[in-house]
């Protein structure tokens, strides 16, 4: 195992389902602790067509860790180390529309934090600021997922829908029927449990974040479909696995060409309130 800093512009969040990068070259894999302790597993550094890029498995190896354990700080903090400054976050998500069906793609831009026990902020002990959130998530990166997908070969096209609010809840029960038609009430479009602090640390470390997220499931308000359950996620994921695996690879090839400077590399021009001089 190697303990030097791999450095790559380029992190891939995978979570269940993804649990390797594939297209992955010149394989590196290291450990690495942060001031936040130690990240879900082993980063992953490796190229796709000569681009760097680090892969982190959320939920560690094995899938060990349930999203309230998902060490987030550590796992921002450690890309950031590497030098990321794109985050592709791969993410299973049940749907709260009819529209968004299960093995469809949605590409959220927007999140409501219903989580309730995760710490969600870099800030505090002395340095204070206020990121905003009004637009968590990188346009410009969305649009080089969304043309991944649409590059895909005609036997594998997938359905993707662009835009749409990603509640986050805390798990790791699924949700009642009356959570589920209150969430629907709300707006929300999908439903899952990790994105939530993942992308409010990502822009508090200037990292331009965009969700691949894969539908798996009705959650439970559908009246004609079957509740999700552990096994129905599972398997629409694993059947998905083959093309977001494509999806990622494209996009990492996308994001290697052009690069584009991102309204998340500036996110805290605005937000401090402690002088920077102020902060240890
Ligand atoms: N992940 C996949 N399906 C989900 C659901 N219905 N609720 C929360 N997280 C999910």
């Amino acid at each position: 195992m190697e303990s030097i800093i791999n450095k790559a512009s380029i992190g891939v969040i995978g979570g269940s389902g993804l649990y390797q990068m594939e297209a992955l070259q010149n394989r590196q894999e290291f450990s690495l602790d942060t001031p936040f302790g130690r990240p879900s597993g082993n980063l992953v550094y490796g190229t796709i067509d000569g681009v760097s890029v680090i892969f982190l498995a959320r939920h560690g190896a094995g899938h060990r860790l349930i999203p309230s354990e998902v060490p987030y700080l550590a796992n921002l903090f450690a890309l950031k180390m590497c030098g990321v400054k794109y985050i592709i976050s791969v993410s299973a998500v049940g749907s709260l529309q009819e529209p968004l069906a299960p093995k469809d793609m949605v590409l959220p831009d927007q999140f409501i934090d219903l989580t309730k026990q995760r710490k969600t902020t870099f800030f505090g002990q002395g340095a204070v600021a206020h990121v905003s959130m009004a637009q968590p998530v990188c346009t410009l990166l969305s649009d080089l997922l969304a043309q991944a997908v649409a590059e895909l070969p005609s036997q594998e096209a997938v359905q993707c829908h662009r835009g749409g609010t990603y509640l986050c809840i805390e798990g790791p029960q699924f949700s009642s029927l009356a959570e589920s038609n209150w969430y629907r009430a709300m707006g929300a479009d999908v439903i899952g449990m990790t994105n939530m602090p993942e992308a409010k640390l990502a822009l508090e470390a200037q990292i331009a974040y965009a969700t691949l997220a894969m539908v798996t499931d009705y959650d439970c308000w559908h009246p004609k479909e079957a509740n999700v359950s552990t096994d129905l996620a599972l398997k629409n994921l694993l059947e998905n696995a083959g093309k977001a695996q494509t999806i990622v690879a494209n996009t990492v090839r996308r994001i290697g060409q052009q690069m584009p400077s991102s309204a998340a590399h500036n996110a805290l021009a605005n937000a401090l309130v402690t002088p920077m001089e102020a902060m240890d």
